[in-house]
């Protein structure tokens, strides 16, 4: 079933994830908390160009909420600021494969949340509706 190689793919991510790290010139870096769990992540991004040229996460938490970072943070490297204010929860969706329902999805948008309000915060803006909703 397609849900099988969606789960399978989450788990691929959260066993072996991508951009772990520091970066240590960052540009911005952003740390966000589930409040609900504790669960925590600290986003790097660097940027060239108004885009995103270097990203890395440190973190601890369940697994969705690691390989959505793995996966999320992959799909954004070369993204421009812009793009990235766009992006929203069906982003997420879209990047992970999978609807992970009300309950786990603050842990799909962990990522997501702590990659937009560093953007936001480096532009010096408010966050947007759509990060407040996530
Ligand atoms: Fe905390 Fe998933 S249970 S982020």
């Amino acid at each position: 079933m397609a849900l099988d190689i969606y789960a399978e793919r989450l788990i691929q991510y959260y066993e072996n994830p991508h951009n772990k790290g520091k970066i240590s010139d960052a540009s911005v870096h952003l740390h966000e908390e589930n409040i609900s769990c504790g669960d925590t992540l600290t986003i790097y991004l660097k940027f060239k160009d108004n885009k995103v040229e270097e990203v890395k996460f440190e973190g601890d938490g369940c697994a969705i909420s690691m390989a959505s970072a793995s996966m999320v943070t992959d799909f954004i490297k070369g993204k421009s600021l812009a793009e990235i204010e766009k992006m929203n929860v069906g982003t997420v969706m879209e990047v992970i494969g999978i609807d992970p329902g009300p309950a786990r999805l603050h842990c799909a948008t962990l990522s997501m949340r702590a990659i937009k309000g560093a953007v936001f915060a480096y532009e010096h803006k408010p966050l947007d509706s759509s990060t407040k909703e996530m």
